[in-house]
């Protein structure tokens, strides 16, 4: 029977989370996922669509998986997601894709699929439906970290980006729906839980708020570690703040995409707030919680920006300090205001700025790094590789430690070592004084960096 896929996946969390969703269906209509393409009879790609580097990434992958059909010429390729949903009667007849499907169209995949093999045409599938996967329980790896999406989609179109036309209306899950995948996780051993969404401070249910809804998740027992991305910076609020402090498992640790340091580019971006506003929620942020890690995405070379408009961005990290950014270079996508803003930013000048700012951030998350030397850090065990363990800080900061401890269980860590950015820590074992308070820090994030997109 033809039916093992393969599945490779592209782009953000939300993505990582959603390939558990087409496991889900997949299995459930028979089909057994491989982990090698060589053996598969279907290969999915699921793409994301926001920069068109990413793009180019997997176009590049579709060309070089297209020959495995010369020795396999039933192989099915599908391209799922955003690119998909972006390039939908783009794809030509001879490129190797067999079936192209939207974020919304997942549950469609075994159907799609016994068309195309039916028909063999083309099968094309990217209707935007507000599909939510409610009912559905995503089948993620056995780890120790999980993420569970609390809402899809965006309503808020800041003028570069091709979200809202990728994936639709913003939307809520249900809450009934996240408690059963967090559940669901639980069971599962995970005990560092992720919600994800585009801007998760924006979900509501009618009656419940995202505050009620983390008051309720923070209540559940059996796991220990409550995150969530990404956060709008124009709806955060006090209130929020003082919530997400109060929060037993809450992980100080807040992800808060600031674009730009110079308000004219902020307002031609749509982004609804200034750079002063955004200061403040940052001070306060750190006034209520001051071992908190501050993370956050920067673009440059946006059109119109000028050398005074980088220098403010600039300027605004420097004041900041992040405990790390994600740093990009303004790309073109369609359907987006900014395609009609001029003049535009010369590729050079972008690429020099872009310079400028990973140079003062590495500096800044070099620093930060080194702040852990000597310290004591509690650590959840996420893996080991028969040598090492690597675990994770409260506020998402990796610790490497140089022996086999238990996976998924908590330590308490001297850091003896800071290996670039990465520290390198002790177990303290029972005889050693247990942290003090004040010589615990949590304050750095982990330069886990996002996917190149
Ligand atoms: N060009 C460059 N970066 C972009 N992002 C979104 N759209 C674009 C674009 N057109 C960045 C933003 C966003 C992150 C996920 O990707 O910084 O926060
Ligand atoms: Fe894109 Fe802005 Fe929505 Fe984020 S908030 S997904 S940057 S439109």
């Amino acid at each position: 029977m033809n039916n093992k896929y393969y599945i490779q996946t592209y782009g953000c969390q939300m993505n990582l989370y959603e390939e558990g969703i087409v496991c889900a269906i997949m299995n459930r209509a028979n089909y057994t996922r491989v982990d090698n393409e060589y053996e598969a009879d279907i290969i999915f790609l699921i793409t994301c669509a926001v920069r068109a580097h990413a793009e180019q990434r997997v176009l590049g992958r579709l060309n070089v998986l297209k020959h495995l059909k010369h020795s396999k010429p039933d192989l099915i390729i599908g391209i799922l997601g955003c690119l998909a949903q972006n390039y939908q009667n783009l794809f030509n007849s001879n490129d190797g894709v067999d079936l192209v499907v939207g974020p919304d169209q997942y549950r469609k995949l075994p159907e799609l699929i016994a068309d195309f093999q039916r028909t063999k045409t083309k099968q094309i599938c990217c209707e935007l439906t507000l599909e939510n996967y409610e009912g559905i329980l995503p089948k993620t790896p056995s780890k120790v970290t999980g993420f569970v999406s609390i809402m899809r989609g965006c309503n808020n179109y800041c003028a570069y980006c091709i979200v809202p036309y990728v994936r639709g209306r913003e939307r809520s899950k249900s809450k009934q729906q996240i408690l059963t995948e967090i559940e669901n996780l639980i069971e599962n051993g995970v005990k560092d839980i992720t919600l994800v969404g585009q801007n998760v401070l924006a979900w509501h249910d009618g009656s419940l708020n995202f505050l009620d809804l983390l008051k309720i998740i923070d209540k559940i027992d059996g796991f220990e570690r409550l995150r969530f991305i990404t956060s709008h910076p124009k709806d955060l609020t006090q209130e929020h703040l003082i919530v997400f402090s109060s929060l037993k498992k809450f992980c100080p640790q807040l992800h808060l995409p600031l674009q730009s340091g110079s308000n004219r580019i902020l307002q031609l971006m749509n982004r609804k707030y200034t750079k002063e506003e955004y200061l403040a929620k940052i001070e306060f942020a750190r006034k209520l919680m001051p071992e908190i890690s501050l993370t956050t995405d920067v673009m440059v070379g946006f059109p119109t920006e000028t050398e005074q408009d980088f220098y403010e961005t600039y300027e605004v990290m420097q004041k900041i300090q992040f405990d790390y950014a994600y740093l990009f270079k303004y790309s073109e996508r369609p359907y987006t205001k900014a395609l009609a803003l001029y003049p535009k930013v010369d590729k050079v000048v972008s690429q020099n700025r872009l310079e400028r700012l990973i140079e003062l951030q590495n500096k800044i998350t070099k620093q930060k790094s080194q702040q852990y030397h000597n310290k004591v850090v509690e650590v959840l065990i996420e893996s080991h590789n028969g040598k090492q363990s690597l675990g994770r800080t409260k506020n998402n900061k990796v610790v490497i430690i140089n022996e086999i401890v238990d996976v998924g269980k908590l330590y308490q860590c001297r850091i003896k070592a800071v290996s670039g950015w990465t520290p390198i820590g002790e177990i303290i074992r029972t005889d050693e004084q247990i942290a003090t308070k004040d010589n615990i820090v949590n304050n750095c994030s982990s330069p886990n960096k996002k996917e190149e997109m």
